[in-house]
């Protein structure tokens, strides 16, 4: 990708200066997002969702700590699941071809979903054994907490300087709020968390998760791997 300086970067040729210059953005990190056509699947997902904490399936916060309740992990083989994994099915296949990826198929290798206190934290991790990893807003209180995405870059940082305004080349964050119905799909190795929200309690956030795995025979030499 070329990327032309910014205004202030392009003053006029002197003696001592390059002509013809240029500066490319290498290895980016991609983030795919869209809403669902269909906003009402969001409320038909909470239903299931509700159910399952109801019929105690999965895992919740202790009692008397702030709520979490995360579902089981394999929720994508429900029949009330199908609409939104035909979704993430499509989609993810679209990301795969986008990045040329030799494969048999795809599938999702897990898919689960967290309703929690809208205003809860969540700390920064990664999703292991998988090449992308999505989620889905289903419910979103006014000012519930943000997704955080963190550059997979920042570890090699050992000098911050002191930035007079943050774009794409000193960013190592990127905040999406939480909005019902967005899907976001990123590469699986890349950093993320839930902020702190201010919401009104009433109401909790219900996110689904997902994980998006290849299967195939992958031919690199000494680096085989049989994903059949
Ligand atoms: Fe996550």
């Amino acid at each position: 990708m070329l990327y032309t300086p910014p205004k202030d970067m392009r003053h006029k040729a002197v003696a001592a200066e390059l002509t013809a210059k240029q500066m490319f953005m290498l290895f980016p990190t991609p983030m795919f997002t869209g809403k669902l056509p269909d906003i009402g699947l969001c409320d038909r997902i909470e239903k299931k969702v509700r159910e399952l904490q109801k019929s105690g399936q999965g895992m919740s916060s202790p009692e008397g700590t702030i709520l979490a309740y995360m579902t089981p992990d394999d929720i994508q083989h429900l029949p009330e699941m199908k609409e939104l994994v035909d979704v993430i099915m499509w989609e993810s296949g679209n990301i795969l071809d986008a990045y040329k990826i030799k494969r048999d198929s795809h599938y999702i290798a897990n898919m689960w979903a967290n309703i929690a206190n809208p205003n809860r934290r969540h700390h920064m991790h990664i999703h292991p054994n998988c090449l992308l990893s999505g989620l889905v807003y289903i419910k979103s209180p006014k000012h519930c907490g943000s997704t955080v995405f963190a550059s997979p870059r920042q570890l090699s940082k050992n000098l911050e300087p002191t930035y007079l305004e943050k774009n794409e080349l000193n960013s190592d964050v990127f905040v999406s709020p939480a909005e019902k119905g967005r899907m976001l799909i990123w590469p699986s190795h890349m950093p993320h968390a839930v902020e702190q929200g201010s919401a009104d309690e009433s109401e909790e956030r219900i996110v689904v998760a997902f994980n998006v795995m290849i299967r195939g025979l992958i031919e690199l030499h000494t680096g085989r791997l049989d994903l059949r």
